[in-house]
């Protein structure tokens, strides 16, 4: 997946850096397609509200507070260097539809039809998780997918 996006980041010349060196588990129950889903949502979004020479940083972290022996809460940061949105803008965020109405915005997004993250929303509640996000305007934009994750071995995965 992040390679696919790494080509269309690329084309902008964007780059995209994964760390996940916090993960002690390594394999999980997931719902593949939902969650891929979600990320492939977050991470066009950083494409395209990023400027060419921009970073893109993709981090997984386990919560050791929300997690137990076989339950792992796992949150996935998608951080962009971006244009940003105020208090303001990020109100109506996961409604449908919605877009914000700056001239930037428009122009890095012409063709969007705000419905993303409303489907992401969905989709995370689906999984019993969550999206959160923080941001500021001209710095850039973190949104947090987590999701708490039944951990699976290696003979279960065969
Ligand atoms: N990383 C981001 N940086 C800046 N603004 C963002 C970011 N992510 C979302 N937004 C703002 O939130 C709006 C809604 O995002 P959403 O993903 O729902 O819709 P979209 O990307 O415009 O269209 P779609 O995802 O349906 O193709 C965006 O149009 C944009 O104004
Ligand atoms: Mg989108």
């Amino acid at each position: 997946m992040i390679k696919i996006m790494r080509n269309k980041a690329e084309l902008r010349e964007i780059e995209i850096n994964y760390m996940a060196e916090e993960i002690s588990h390594q394999l999980y129950f997931i719902d593949r397609l939902r969650t891929m889903q979600v990320l492939i949502n977050l991470l066009s979004n950083a494409i395209k509200f990023s400027k060419p020479g921009a970073q893109i940083y993709i981090e997984a972290i386990e919560v050791p507070s929300k997690s137990t022996q076989t339950h792992k809460q796992v949150e996935i940061n998608v951080v962009d260097q971006g244009i940003g949105m105020t208090e303001e803008h990020m109100k109506p965020l996961f409604k449908p539809y919605y877009k914000v109405q700056t001239s930037e915005s428009r122009e890095m997004n012409p063709n969007g039809a705000g419905l993303g993250l409303k489907i992401s929303k969905d989709i995370t509640k689906m999984l019993n998780g969550d999206i959160t996000y923080s941001s500021e305007m001209g710095v850039g934009t973190c949104f947090t997918f987590s999701l708490n994750l039944q951990c699976a071995t290696q003979e279960m995965a065969d």
